[in-house]
């Protein structure tokens, strides 16, 4: 059993990351700026560079999770997602080496890749972000890569699109699946960029869970590396059958108003996982059937 360190821990995925270590019995320390009753939580910001040397001690692995994580706002305010995204994340590694913990698991994301130039995108596809989020993201990854390679650490990044499950609140909330359930339920209208033809790659929750379980496989069989890895469920949805889906397991119809396409918003955006098969043995296995109606059970049984 692994002692673990989230950074991140009360966020959406952490929620379920962190329910998911203590399953599996680990040892866990969740390190955030807001409570989560559920785990040992140390209320504390990551570019506390003093703090995180005193709390990142003792443990065999970090999950990171913790960051700034609208691509909109980045655009606004590109200096906040420098500090908290990339310099968090030093300060982090910095803690790491000097206390001599090993092994750094963290949440990139497949904006890395920006506008693809083809799909789907396999890991060493260009990597050429369009916002600052993605831009920090892939700092993130060279940092990483560079402290793999100076002291001995080994890495794990994890790439992937659209989360979406229960317990996701945002604020404010711009992913498409709980503003769409939202928005049903509350018969306002359903804002949407374009035709509604444009395809995602949307990840349910414990699928992505599970990966960050087996890369602490990973991260034991194959030590003082750097390993980068798109989770996708290599089939992506169209966002009006998304918003079909939904209607139909809520029973409302959606009023649906259609805006022009956002520029840079690729019709078709889509990993292609079978790297993460490979060195993981991990797939996604949740149909999006599935993971929507769990969803939408989940947001109904909050509103009575
Ligand atoms: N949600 C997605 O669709 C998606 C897709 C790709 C990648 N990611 C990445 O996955 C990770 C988790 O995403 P999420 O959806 O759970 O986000 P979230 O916003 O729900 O969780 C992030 C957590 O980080 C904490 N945090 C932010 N700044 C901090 C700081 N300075 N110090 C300490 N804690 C801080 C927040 O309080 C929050 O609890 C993020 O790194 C995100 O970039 C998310």
């Amino acid at each position: 059993m692994a002692r673990v360190i989230v950074t991140g821990g009360s966020g959406f995925l952490g929620h379920h990351l962190c329910r998911a270590l203590l399953a599996a019995g680990h040892t866990v320390k969740n390190i955030d700026l807001r409570p989560n009753p559920e785990v040992d939580t140390v209320i504390a910001d990551i570019c506390d560079t003093e703090r995180m040397l005193v709390e990142i001690r003792d443990a065999d692995v970090v999950f990171h999770l913790a960051a700034l994580i609208e691509a909109g706002e980045s655009v606004k305010f590109p200096q906040k997602f420098v500090d908290v995204n990339i310099s968090g994340t030093v300060s982090v590694l910095e803690a790491m080496r000097q206390n001599q913990v090993p092994t750094f698991i963290f949440s990139s994301s497949a904006a890395v890749y920006g506008e693809p130039l083809r799909v789907p995108i396999l890991e060493d596809d260009r990597t050429l972000p369009i916002n600052p989020y993605g831009m920090t993201k892939l700092a993130m990854e060279a940092l990483v890569s560079s402290y793999v390679a100076s002291y001995k650490m080994t890495g794990i990044g994890l790439r992937y699109f659209n989360l979406y499950g229960p317990e996701e609140h945002h604020q404010p909330e711009s992913h498409a699946i709980p503003r769409f359930i939202e928005q049903i339920q509350s018969g306002q209208e359903v804002t949407v960029w374009g035709n509604g033809q444009h395809q995602r790659d949307f990840i349910y929750i414990t699928d992505v869970v599970e990966a960050h379980l087996q890369s602490l496989n990973l991260a034991q069989q194959q030590p003082q590396k750097y390993h980068y890895l798109n989770l996708s469920t290599n089939h992506p949805t169209e966002v009006r059958q998304v918003i079909q889906m939904l209607e139909q397991l809520m029973g409302k119809k959606a009023n649906v108003r259609n805006f022009p396409e956002r520029p840079g918003d690729p019709l078709v955006l889509v990993a292609d996982s079978s790297k993460a098969t490979q060195v993981l043995g991990w797939t996604a296995r949740t149909q999006i059937e599935e993971g929507l109606k769990k969803t939408v059970e989940y947001f109904l049984s909050k509103q009575t």
